[in-house]
């Protein structure tokens, strides 16, 4: 009989889900994703990719946590020993995010006291890059920023003294708390957003379709790695959060419910940010496509001059905006920090309270690399190749060995089924075997293409190729390097007996 620890209602496992799915993806990334990606264009792939692979995959990985009943790599193991180096791979990917996610955290955490006082003045971008951030040239360090190093520290005291005190006392605890706290934060600057003066016009750009974009192979590729982040698949996480599930538990209601509830939040988030672009493009006299530059800072250079332009109540409003980031970060960080948390314990068998210093310990350390001055490059360029190189290809990865080499789709379908009250139906094969391993193949193939031509890989020139290599490429090779050897490790004997599923049916 193992002992693993399991969540103690289902609330409080849906509850942990969408903590983790809603998160810095859905307030900070999916505004500047869209945005890169041809703003209302965007939302026609992103549609598509949820329906047809985000949440197929859900299902798919609380089926196979539910079912394996451990941690990604000894979920995947347990299923053919030869898929363990995935399961690696995806915490390998969680580790990569571990350690630059908790500084937007930190930023957001100093922004929600600077909105008091509007501290950035007028000059919102130069302060980001200027007085805050101090930004050094990019591939140089720079000394530590002090004002990101100290809240990183705080990030990270409360994400392991969470971790220290378990599955049910501190992750689900804590998500009882914060998700209707956040909801109720978030809704409050929703409609706060949606009510200012020239909102129609942002929302008009965010969901007007640009047809011309939609054969970009790199907007798709944004759209799938945007569905995968931000539903937190394919790095790990919801395959560990339901290998945490009693036997007796509803496996693909649970997976609509929290896939659904983080679109929502996401869709939430688009309204409000894009209806305060609209505002403050009124305020400019300018279109909603020129008021707002790209790239990681946009919530933290517009959503700033958004604050400035606001007519009462702008500090509470800011307030608000960061600490429903801050919060909806903390979530998220801590089920991210769990993957290698629950890896470690299971293949090394050691006691939580050690995986929790060892692997959060090394995550914390490597962080602070983010919080020196050089930081913002580094977060910018190892964000995107770990999404669009990382978890959108482990992703792919994923299901093509679990639909075509292992061959495990339909024993998994009849698990899923054998206890939820929803059936899935053969649609759900087809997502999975054929329309995502097509659509995705083809995109992610026109997406290496397009960033190994020197004309039109990411940044626009503003990284020198040697920074997108080192900073780029390598970590998401590495990720895939660490996967392997990783699974070269030996298990404990017994480890990878399936465990029992008598009890399990209804
Ligand atoms: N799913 C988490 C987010 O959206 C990681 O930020």
């Amino acid at each position: 009989m193992d002992n693993r620890p399991q969540w103690g209602t289902r609330a409080g496992f849906i509850l942990a889900a969408v903590g983790s799915a809603v998160g810095l993806g859905n307030i900070w990334r999916f505004p500047y994703v869209a945005y890169d990606n041809g703003g209302g264009a965007f939302f026609l792939p992103y549609l598509f990719a949820l329906l047809t692979a985000g949440i197929p995959l859900l299902i798919l990985e609380f089926t196979l946590g539910h079912k394996y009943r451990g941690s990604a790599p000894l979920s995947l193991a347990r299923l053919n020993k030869k898929a363990e180096w995935i399961g690696w791979w995806q915490v390998a990917i969680s580790f990569v995010i571990a350690c630059y996610y908790p500084v937007i955290i930190a930023w957001a955490m100093s922004y929600s006291v600077f909105s008091f006082n509007q501290n950035w003045g007028t000059d919102t971008a130069g302060f980001l890059i200027g007085e805050y951030l101090q930004v050094a040239a990019p591939g140089e360090l720079g000394g530590l920023v002090p004002g990101v190093f100290i809240p990183l520290l705080i990030v990270w005291a409360i994400t392991l003294g969470v971790l220290f005190k378990g599955v049910k006392k501190g992750i689900e605890m804590i998500n009882r708390v914060c998700i209707p706290l956040l909801i109720v934060l978030f809704l409050i600057v929703v409609l706060r957003a949606v009510t200012l003066d020239g909102a129609a016009e942002g929302l008009n750009a965010f969901f007007t379709p640009d047809w011309s974009k939609i054969m970009d192979g790199k907007v798709w590729v944004a759209a799938y790695g945007q569905i995968f982040f931000s539903l937190s698949i394919a790095f790990a996480i919801m395959i560990t959060y339901s290998s945490y599930l009693p036997k007796k538990s509803d496996i693909t209601n649970n997976a609509f419910i929290t896939g659904f509830g983080n679109s929502s939040f996401e869709l939430l988030a688009g309204i409000g940010v894009f209806s305060a672009l609209g505002f403050m493009a009124v305020q400019l006299n300018q279109p909603v496509s020129e008021v707002a530059s790209s790239g990681v800072g946009l919530a933290f250079i517009v959503f700033p001059q958004i604050i400035n332009e606001m007519p009462a109540f702008s500090g509470l409003f800011g307030f608000l905006f960061f600490a429903s980031l801050v919060l909806a970060g903390l979530t998220s960080l801590i089920s991210i920090v769990e993957t290698f948390i629950a890896g470690i314990q299971d293949k090394f068998n050691v006691s939580r309270a050690k995986s929790v210093m060892i692997g959060g310990g090394l995550a914390a350390l490597v962080s602070v690399l983010f919080a020196t001055r050089g930081g913002l490059n580094f977060l910018d360029v190892a964000d995107y190749f770990i999404n669009n190189f990382g978890i959108t290809l482990a992703g792919l990865v994923e299901v093509v060995a679990i639909a075509w080499i292992f061959r495990e789709l339909k024993n998994l379908q009849s698990h899923a089924n054998g206890i939820s009250d929803m059936m899935l139906g053969t649609w759900w094969r087809i997502c999975l075997g054929v329309i995502t391993p097509v659509v995705l193949g083809y995109m992610m193939f026109d997406n290496i293409r397009t960033n190994l031509n020197p004309e039109t890989y990411y940044g626009d020139g503003s990284y020198p190729l040697s920074f997108l290599v080192t900073s780029g490429w390598v970590v998401a090779g590495l990720a895939i390097v660490v996967g392997i050897l990783f699974s070269l490790f030996k298990w404990e004997k017994q480890k990878l007996a399936v465990p029992d599923q008598k009890e399990v049916s209804k």
